[in-house]
């Protein structure tokens, strides 16, 4: 912890976080390639934000406090405009088990989609699950073609009992779900 007094100006943090975890890679726009970094808790709205837009508008994704952001703002991914003052993508790696994590909440800005941002997200994801020596990771999505370019693959959600028996049974789709299980197999990045 630095004695220094006063808060730590959040550019500073994006700094910090940015030199901790940066996941680089260049989207041509011209001007700073975007980065990966971890979220920090002033992202918090921001995600919360995209997400409620996105479950608003097509349903894509299911909605989530401001409250649980800020309790699992350690799993998040995202990522800021050139200047910093715009989020254009969020995702979270949650882990659920010691072998098994599954990447939740991916957004990308509607004004920002197709540029890249949601591979940029997923694949921070997974430097992450490798970090941490998971082996396989999933998500639950209505478009599991996004997933399979990144080299996951159709699953059932069967595969995942534990996903279903925590989450599955509490979430108002449970009767009516249209989202697919993809799964990606880590094993061979794992160095043990
Ligand atoms: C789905 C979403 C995350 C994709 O992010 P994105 O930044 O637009 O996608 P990218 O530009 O990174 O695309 C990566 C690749 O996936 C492909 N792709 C992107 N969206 C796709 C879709 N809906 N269907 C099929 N392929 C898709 C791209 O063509 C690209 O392929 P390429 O490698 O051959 O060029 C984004 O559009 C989004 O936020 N959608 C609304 C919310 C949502 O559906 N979230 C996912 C819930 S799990």
């Amino acid at each position: 912890m630095s004695a220094s007094s006063g808060p730590t100006p959040a550019a500073e943090i994006r700094q910090r976080a940015s030199e901790l975890h940066a996941h680089a890679e260049p989207v041509e726009r011209g001007e700073a390639p975007l980065l990966a970094e971890r979220a920090v808790v002033f992202d918090a709205p921001e995600i919360h934000r995209l997400i409620q837009y996105w479950f608003e508008t097509t349903g894509d994704v299911l909605p989530r406090t401001e409250g649980e952001i800020y309790e699992t703002i350690r799993d998040f991914i995202v990522v800021r405009s050139p200047n910093g003052k715009t989020l254009l993508a969020a995702g979270a790696l949650h882990v659920e088990w010691r072998d098994l994590a599954e990447i939740k909440s991916l957004v990308v800005d509607p004004g920002s989609q197709g540029k890249g941002l949601g591979r940029i997200v997923v694949e921070a994801c997974l430097v992450d699950a490798v970090e941490l020596q998971l082996k396989t990771v999933f998500a639950l999505t209505t478009t599991p073609a996004f997933f399979e370019r990144l080299g996951f693959r159709i699953s059932g959600v069967s595969a995942f009992p534990r996903k279903v028996w925590n989450e599955c049974f509490k979430c108002p789709k449970y009767d009516a779900c249209d989202e697919i299980a993809v799964t990606i197999d880590l094993r061979d990045r794992l160095s043990r």
